[in-house]
This record gives structure tokens, C-alpha cells and sequence, in this order.
């Protein structure tokens, strides 16, 4: 057992009824990180944090927190973790002030302490101005970030947050985001559960991809990425007529999957991973100029990172057997020679 490791599970499992909703989860979450939990609704992402945060017990396989046994040293380990949401349980009727207050008084803090802390955090949170309103006539963002504040007045060795983001605009993400680099700049060890890659790939240094309560992918955001692929270029042509030759091009330019979008101007090609030392960047780059240099118009262009399908896609495709054409990924790339003006 390292004594790096805020978390380490082997063979953990959950079973409700005949679901296997956690089955034989092994997780290793480096002391001082932000960790990944990433996965498609009913994957088993909560089910592992309750089992964790010693709130369910689990009905096979073993789960240390620090070194202690959740179901063994369950005490020690509820001391040491807090959960968004579930400990931090925010009164809808009291003001945000009033709930970390409250919190404080409960935690042991003398009356001006509280006072303090929750000022501080309020502060922190961007939530000062809200401070007295009643918590049910928060925006979800603002619900979201006294729900952190609320389970970070005692600064926990380990936070346990579900979903976070889930519903927020972007610029309640952001401030979400940058409340849990904060918390983790502080020494806390973040387990953060969501169905968003771009959320676990901004803040999480490792990455657990969770599908029907198994395991199916683990590592950093690199390695992650590499088996993915990097991201899926999208592009708008001037001339419907010039779609063949911007297939053929940029199949050519990319090695990748093309895809015809059902709009006739347009074309969608997946980066599969680096080439060589290029990055998608660099890659959709060198094609957008073969484009230019074969006098193709491009009206419009953008690349986005692969989305939570196309991770699966790719995931889960890896895991099939490998057959004549399994995981060569080229079974979409039509190019018929013949359609080409
Ligand atoms: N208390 C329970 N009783 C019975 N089944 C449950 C219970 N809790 C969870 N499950 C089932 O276990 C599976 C995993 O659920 P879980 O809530 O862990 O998924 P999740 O990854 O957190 O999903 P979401 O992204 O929707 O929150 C699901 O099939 C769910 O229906
Ligand atoms: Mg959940």
C-alpha cells in the first residue's frame, strides 16, 4: 500500500438486485490531484464515490482512503473526506451566510470563527453579494458553489465532487473550474465525477473512463487523447460541387475518417491521434492549406476535441476482437474515385 495514494480500490463492486452497477473497479488516485471519474449516465460514477465516501457498502473487492479501510476504518475515513451535496447538506430556506455559518457552529467553530470562514469563503466564491439571500432563490451556478463552500469549511483532506458542472452555463463552469484548482492548490486531493471529457481535461491530471461499472480506459489526459484521437475538423465549402476533391484532399492530408455531413457544403474529418509530431492543430493546418493549394474554397472551419461519443466510440470499439477491419477506423472513409468532377 503506498502511502502516495488517497485512494486505491481493487475489485471494488456494487450490486442493486442483478445490476452490477460497480463491477471490480480499480482505481489509483495520487495524493494531491485532481482525478477524473468520467462517464455516460448510470456508468457507476456516484455509486463509487458513495462507496468511498463510506456512505454504501460495498459488496465486493476493497477500498482504502488514506491507507483505511472504508468499511474497516470507516470513522477515520469519514473524517478525512468531504462529498458536494450530501455532507454539506445546504438549507434552501437559510440565507448563504446563515447555511455556512451553521455549518461552522456544527463543525466546532466558536461563533466569530464561523463568521469568519464564511465570510472568507463567500468572498472566495464570488457569492458576497448573494450572502443573504435565501439559498432557494440561488441560480444553479451560484447553488453549485455554495454547495463546494459549504463542504470545504473544514479544509478536507479528500473532496469527492459529483458532477459539478452538470446544467451550468460556461461561465459558471469556469468559476466552478477555478474554485477546485484553488481547492487543490490548498493540498486537497479532488475526485471529480462528470459526463463532460472537456471538464475532466481541464482540470484532472488522470482520467478513469467508467462504462457499465467497469473500468474501460485509465490514464493521464495524454494518453487518453492518443487512443481517442485528437479532435474531429469541421468544414464549410463554398461550392457543394468541390466536396469530392475536399474529400479526397483531405483524406489524403489527414489519413482520417471522412465524414459527409447531410449539409452538402459540408465535411467532417476525425484526427486520429498525433501523426507523427503533428497535433490536431498542426495537422488540420497543413490540410486547410492542400485545400487552398488544389484551389478548394473553405467558407468556414472549426476543430473541436472529440466528444464523450467519440471517446466511447473509440473505447469501446478498441474492445472488440480484432477482425479484418476492427480498429482500422478507415470503414467510414468512402472516397469513390469516380464521383470526383
Ligand atoms: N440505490 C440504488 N438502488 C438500486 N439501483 C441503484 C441505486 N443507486 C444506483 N443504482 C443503479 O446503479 C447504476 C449506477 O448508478 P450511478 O448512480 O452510480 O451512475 P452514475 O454514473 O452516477 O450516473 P449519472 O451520470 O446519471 O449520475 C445505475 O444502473 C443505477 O440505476
Ligand atoms: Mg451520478
Amino acid at each position: 500500500m503506498s502511502n502516495d495514494l488517497a485512494i486505491e480500490t481493487t475489485g471494488l463492486v456494487k450490486v442493486f438486485g442483478s445490476n452490477r452497477a460497480v463491477d471490480g473497479v480499480d482505481l489509483a488516485v495520487p495524493t494531491g490531484t485532481v482525478y477524473g471519474v468520467l462517464g455516460p449516465n448510470g456508468a457507476g460514477k456516484t455509486t463509487v464515490v458513495r462507496m468511498l465516501a463510506t456512505l454504501l457498502r460495498p459488496d465486493g473487492g476493497e477500498a482504502r482512503v488514506f491507507g483505511k479501510d472504508v468499511v474497516k476504518d470507516a470513522e477515520s475515513v469519514r473524517s478525512r473526506v468531504a462529498l458536494t451535496g450530501q455532507y454539506a447538506s445546504v438549507d434552501e430556506d437559510l440565507t448563504g451566510s446563515e447555511n455556512l455559518i451553521l455549518l461552522g457552529r456544527l463543525l466546532g467553530h466558536t461563533k466569530p470563527d464561523a463568521r469568519d470562514r464564511a465570510g472568507q469563503l463567500l468572498d472566495a466564491f464570488g457569492l458576497t453579494e448573494a450572502a443573504g439571500r435565501q439559498v432557494k432563490n440561488y441560480s444553479g451556478g451560484m447553488r453549485r458553489r455554495i454547495d463546494i463552500a459549504a463542504s470545504i469549511l473544514n479544509t478536507p483532506d479528500l473532496l469527492f465532487l459529483d458532477e459539478p458542472t452538470t446544467g451550468l452555463d460556461p461561465r459558471s463552469r469556469n468559476q466552478v473550474w477555478d474554485i477546485v484548482r484553488a481547492v487543490v492548490s490548498q493540498g486537497t486531493t479532488v475526485l471529480l465525477t462528470t459526463q463532460y471529457l472537456d471538464e475532466a481535461d481541464q482540470l484532472a491530471s488522470r482520467i478513469a473512463v467508467i462504462d457499465q461499472g467497469k473500468v474501460i480506459a485509465e490514464g493521464t489526459k495524454g494518453d487518453l487523447k492518443a487512443s481517442v484521437g485528437s479532435g474531429a475538423v469541421h468544414l464549410r465549402l463554398r461550392d457543394a460541387a468541390q466536396r469530392p476533391d475536399a474529400q479526397r484532399v483531405l483524406a489524403a492530408a489527414l489519413s482520417a475518417d471522412i465524414v459527409l455531413d447531410a449539409d452538402p457544403l459540408a465535411l467532417t474529418a476525425t484526427i486520429s491521434g498525433t501523426r507523427g509530431d503533428q497535433g490536431a492543430a498542426e495537422q488540420a493546418g497543413r490540410a486547410l492549406a492542400e485545400l487552398a493549394h488544389e484551389g478548394i474554397v473553405v467558407d468556414n472551419f472549426s476543430l473541436g476535441q472529440p466528444s464523450l461519443d467519440e471517446v466511447f466510440l473509440a473505447l469501446t470499439d478498441k474492445k472488440k476482437p480484432a477482425g479484418p477491419s476492427a480498429g482500422t477506423g478507415t470503414e467510414t472513409t468512402d472516397v469513390k474515385e469516380g464521383a470526383a468532377a
